[in-house]
């Protein structure tokens, strides 16, 4: 089977590090997945993130051993340029992504350095914001909007390059939970309406539960656990350093008690159908 991104025995250290960051990483991911991963801070999230877009080894030095391909390419050896065409990468602080004086120019910024047609890159661009839900935002400055705002311009000026994966990490590090919430569906939407492969790193677990098809637990350089949400949040994941959703965790808990239950739910919405299931029974 042909995977999006394919790893095998990756393992990674910074240059001056004595101590593996990655270790014995094997993975494969589908096109249309949407993956999220996770794990406590340190355990090398972002280092695994910068190994799918070719910054390690080519921007970050170290020492790299086994193969990292992102759809059939060896993103080890080709140039970061043009990986980016491939994979587009959205980072916590959306700032430090945005530098034109409008909203439109940071759109078209990735397409105009693919050399693309001027009608192209215009068709991009609206393409783009009105994807995000953004065209009234066109032509402000992007410095002037509200962090939610501004991630929502990242990932236009991320779609507009058309890749085929987004990587996001953490990118709802400093928003609010609801409007974290609205770029998460926005994510889900793209994934379900373009086939995007979404990987996201997040620690915002409760919010992510139900729109993942896949969960990966890292800890220690390590993939510990990686499984459907539905497998991944019914373990104790305490000992990762994670705690998984309050609603798994309180079906799990009444479990313990003796309450039966057709399934664990993982959000309130499941929840509710859980209840009025067993209600009718
Ligand atoms: N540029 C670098 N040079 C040297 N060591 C680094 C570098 N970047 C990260 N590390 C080290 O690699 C390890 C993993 O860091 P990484 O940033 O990948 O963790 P993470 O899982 O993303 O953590 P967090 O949840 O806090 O973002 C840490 O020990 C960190 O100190
Ligand atoms: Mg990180």
């Amino acid at each position: 089977m042909h995977h999006i991104v394919s790893i095998r025995d990756l393992w990674f250290r910074y240059r001056g590090s004595d101590e593996w960051t990655l270790r014995d990483i094997d993975l494969d991911i589908e096109r249309g997945e949407f993956v999220v991963i996770t794990g406590r801070s340190g355990c090398g999230k972002t280092t695994l993130c910068r190994c799918l877009n070719g910054l390690i080894p080519q921007f970050y030095e170290g020492e790299l051993k086994g193969s990292v391909t992102v759809a059939g390419l060896d993103v080890t050896r080709i140039p970061v340029a043009r990986i980016a065409s491939i994979v587009g990468m959205v980072f916590q602080n959306p700032s430090s992504q945005l530098f034109m004086l409008t909203v439109e120019r940071d759109v078209a910024f990735g397409p105009e350095n693919l050399g693309l047609p001027k009608d192209e890159i215009l068709r991009r661009v609206n393409w783009a914001l009105d994807m995000l839900g953004i065209s009234d935002l066109r032509f402000r400055s992007p410095h002037e909007l509200s962090g939610g705002q501004q991630q929502r311009v990242a990932i236009a000026a991320i779609l507009a390059m058309q890749p085929q994966i987004i990587v996001l990490d953490e990118p709802t590090a400093y928003l609010d939970p609801y409007t974290s919430l609205s770029i998460f569906n926005l994510l889900k939407e793209l994934n379900t309406k373009l086939c995007l492969t979404v990987i996201l790193v997040e620690h915002k677990l409760e919010l992510v539960a139900s729109l993942a098809d896949r969960v990966i637990v890292m800890d220690k350089g390590c993939i510990v656990l990686d499984g459907s949400p539905r497998e991944i949040f019914v373990k104790d994941l305490s000992v990762y350093g994670l705690k998984p959703p309050s609603i798994p965790r309180l079906f799990l808990k009444l479990s313990g008690y003796g309450f039966k239950f057709s399934r664990i739910p993982l959000a309130v919405e499941e929840a509710v159908e859980v209840f009025r299931e067993g209600s009718r029974s």
